[in-house]
């Protein structure tokens, strides 16, 4: 009798005239994943990068970025879906792009520039349910508080939450951050990776190896 039900719910689903196929599969467009990172279903990239050691959570929509390596970024993150002109007679792209979002078009030519490109460093963390405006770079290292909309440049290291986005403070001081940057830890070897992990709490100590064995 349970069986005969479920199948009967599943008829019913598989033949629904108005079901939208889209929201229940990945897209991926012009994407490169690196073969280790992880990206969790269901998402939707477009011309997107994504680098080593990176995993994305659940119903990510993200196009035009690139994401460097060892990134954590949480579910339904938005990021770079497009500007619409403030100063025209609508906002509407049906009457300034030829790119047909609603079907159609009465545009000739595409009037503005409507993507630009969002750069997400290395060792970035973002909270769930944020949403990152076209053209904006986040730092290597930086975290964006969940909830956040992130519509201007966020410097490596800071910890930036809240909509209007402000910098709640950094990780680090000024010169352990310039010391990290300058190491790029996260583009070295496995042996140095390995070491991430075992000085993981000992940032200063991990810096200073560096120092010592004039690997910077
Ligand atoms: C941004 C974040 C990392 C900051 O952590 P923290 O440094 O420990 O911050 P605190 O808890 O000390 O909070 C400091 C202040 O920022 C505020 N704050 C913290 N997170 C915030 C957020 N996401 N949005 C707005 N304000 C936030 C706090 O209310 C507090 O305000 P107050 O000083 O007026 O009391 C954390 O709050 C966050 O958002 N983490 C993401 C969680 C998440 O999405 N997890 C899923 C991962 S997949």
């Amino acid at each position: 009798m349970k069986l005969l039900k479920n199948l009967y719910h599943l008829f019913k689903v598989l033949y629904k005239k108005d079901i939208h196929w889209n929201y229940y599969a990945s897209k991926e467009d012009q994407t490169t994943i690196d073969k280790n990172a992880r990206v969790h279903k269901v998402h939707f990239f477009y011309d997107v990068v994504v680098e080593k050691g990176t995993a994305i959570g659940p119903n990510a929509r993200i196009s035009f970025a690139t994401i460097g390596k060892f990134c954590s970024l949480g579910p339904n993150l938005v990021c770079g879906w497009g500007i619409h002109p403030l100063h025209g007679i609508s906002t509407s792209p049906v009457f300034y792009s030829t790119l047909k979002q609603a079907g159609f078009t009465y545009s000739q030519t595409d009037k503005i520039q409507e993507r630009k490109p969002v750069r997400i460093g290395n060792d970035v963390f973002i909270g769930a349910n944020v949403t990152i405006l076209d053209g904006v770079t986040i730092g290597d290292g930086a975290v964006i508080g969940a909830g956040a909309v992130v519509s201007k440049d966020i410097p490596p290291y800071a910890i930036a939450v809240g909509c209007p986005i402000k910098i709640l403070r950094y990780r680090f001081s000024p010169l352990l951050i310039e010391q990290l940057l300058v190491i790029k830890w996260w583009d070295k070897d496995d042996a140095v990776l390995r070491s991430v992990e075992k000085n993981f709490f000992e940032v200063q100590g991990f810096v200073d190896s560096f120092k010592s064995a004039a690997m910077v």
